[in-house]
């Protein structure tokens, strides 16, 4: 085949390929019109913050979403098993700090140790670890590609995204900031809590507490000062 050819048929590959995607229907999710109205209306101040104060937060409004948070899930995987939310709780109203699963009843302290001093060396950010509470969303590898081939991973990543979207939004809505982060150190995630990576993936993370603007400044103003 000349390079003409081969440049034709690739061209040709990628128009159908793009009007397929165009013709496929799209993944907008139903979402309570009121919740809808919250996270759009703290969508202007959502920024990525990193900076948190030891200063405790609630968790009854995540506990309030958890039926949204598991309705976008099951839309837009079509039934698959669905994602987990495991939280470290270092600095929150009214509970000791642990890991707890959130689920259909709620809360679940899990039985395993953790320390709210723990979590600045569990992710590979420290700063991270000075947030109230970690949301970390896991999905099941094994079960996607089982389902849906090579997309697999793909789609588990869309879910958790837009999941790690809402919780940030709301949490932004409640007073709180918040990031989108990496998560725990793989390790941590393993030997606490025997997560294989495939089995149960980390997918993503949410770190919310209260900001830090002082701290925020300073490193602002370090930045600044490394530029010259
Ligand atoms: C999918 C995703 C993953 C991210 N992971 C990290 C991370 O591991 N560490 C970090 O410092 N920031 C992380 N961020 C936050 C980005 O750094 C931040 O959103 C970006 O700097 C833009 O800032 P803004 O959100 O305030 O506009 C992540 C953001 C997204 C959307």
């Amino acid at each position: 085949m000349s390079e003409l050819e081969a440049y034709r048929n690739l061209r040709l590959a990628a128009t159908q390929s793009a009007s397929d995607n165009m013709s496929r229907p799209s993944r907008s999710v139903e979402v309570d019109s009121a919740l809808a109205a919250d996270l759009v209306a703290a969508l202007p101040s959502r920024r990525s913050v990193k900076y948190y104060l030891p200063e405790p937060i609630s968790v009854d409004w995540l506990g309030g979403i958890q039926p949204t948070l598991q309705s976008i899930d099951q839309q837009l995987s079509g039934g698959r098993a669905a994602l987990r939310f495991i939280c470290a709780f270092s600095n929150i109203e009214g509970r000791t700090p642990g890991l707890y699963e959130l689920g259909t009843d709620g809360w679940a302290q899990m039985s395993v140790p953790l320390e709210s001093s723990d979590l600045r060396t569990m992710t590979l950010q420290p700063e991270f670890g000075d947030a109230a509470l970690i949301v970390v969303l896991v999905g099941s590898l094994v079960d996607a590609v089982e389902h849906e081939g090579p997309n697999g991973h793909r789609q588990l990543l869309q879910r958790a995204g837009a999941i790690a979207e809402v919780v940030w939004l709301a949490a932004v809505s409640e007073g709180y900031a918040a990031s989108i982060f990496a998560g725990f150190l793989p390790a941590e995630l393993k030997s606490r809590l025997g997560f294989d990576g495939i089995d149960s993936l980390q997918l993503i993370a949410i770190a919310i507490g209260m900001e830090d603007a002082e701290r925020l400044a300073r490193a602002e103003r370090e930045a600044m000062g490394a530029l010259g």
